[in-house]
């Protein structure tokens, strides 16, 4: 019997998940109806989910696995506690079997200026992230939550929110829509869940844990970059986590190229401010050994 995995169907998630299985040497193909990703060399199937939906699946059995982010576990948590006021039949339904290395990121709230859950008293809060934030802010009079499926760093802009509770990563997001992170309430990350009856001898299973216990790649990436050479004092300072980066002057006089080894957490804030301080032609590739 093939297994099957529930992932993400598109997004950060996805990409990421379909990363660890082809570094853990897993072939793929799409078939005709675009939801399911049959694995070539392995006895599983990949199925293309929203990632709601996906906790759901596994505990009706739809899916015998599945990968998803521990926010959206949470908010499933949260939401059935709200509802049955203690009693979480997600919780019953399925389980955690192991943390993967990615999807890093936190539920945050964040305005104008920085906020705590204290705050939020009679206040609108845009969030996609309605049962968290109640749970988190349960002791809080009067918090208006307008639920939005994405987008919602744009709610305070359009006037319709004080405040926002999404997912931060890179905090680019949040930075460009001119809002200040504030309290965390909850860290995040990807996480390998499975039916609550689930049998973890089972031998697919553990040839996939052995192939992604291990990834190949050490999460790094390697960007190379040109600037002028005036501005290698303000480029240098920005990669001064790399001891040693690679600057070669250009044939065009006054132009270099530059080679550095970032860590792919890092990565987009260090993008930014490269970009920021006049890098060009930015290539960036995955790093798959470090020997
Ligand atoms: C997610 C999340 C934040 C953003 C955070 O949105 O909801 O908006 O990423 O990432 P950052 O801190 O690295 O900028 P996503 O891109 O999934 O879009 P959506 O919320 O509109 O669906
Ligand atoms: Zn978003």
């Amino acid at each position: 019997m093939r297994l099957k995995i529930a992932i993400q169907k598109k997004g950060r998630l996805y990409e990421d998940t379909i990363f660890m299985f082809k570094n853990a040497g897993f072939r793929f193909t799409k078939d005709s109806t675009g939801f399911i990703m049959p694995c070539e060399n392995a006895d599983f199937d990949l199925i293309l989910l929203r990632d709601d939906d996906i906790p759901t699946v596994v505990a009706q059995k739809g899916c015998d696995l599945g990968i998803v982010g521990r926010n959206t576990i949470h908010e499933d948590i949260c939401e059935e506690k709200y509802h049955n006021k203690g009693v979480s039949s997600i919780e019953s339904g399925t389980v955690i079997l192991q943390d993967l290395p990615f999807g890093k990121c936190r539920l945050s709230i964040a305005g104008g200026k920085t906020l705590a859950v204290s705050n939020l008293a009679n206040k609108s809060v845009a969030t996609s992230y309605p049962y968290s934030l109640l749970h988190f802010a349960k002791d809080i009079a009067g918090i208006n939550t307008i639920i939005l499926k994405g987008s919602v760093e744009i709610a305070p802009k359009l006037g319709i929110a004080d405040a926002i509770c999404d997912l931060v990563s890179s905090g680019m997001t949040l930075k460009e829509n001119e809002l200040v992170e504030g309290e965390t309430i909850l860290h995040s990350n990807a996480v390998l869940i499975g039916n609550d009856n689930f049998d973890v001898q089972n031998k697919i299973y553990k040839r996939i844990i052995d192939a992604i216990a291990e990834p190949a790649s050490p999460n790094m990436k390697y960007i190379m970059f040109n600037c002028e050479a005036t501005n290698m004092p303000k480029i240098l300072d920005i990669i001064s986590f790399s001891k040693s980066p690679t600057v070669l002057p250009l044939a065009q006089s006054g132009m270099n190229a530059v080679h550095v080894m970032c860590k792919e957490d890092d990565f987009w804030e260090v993008h930014k401010k490269l970009k920021d301080a006049g890098a060009t032609s930015i290539l960036v590739m995955s790093v798959e050994k470090v020997m």
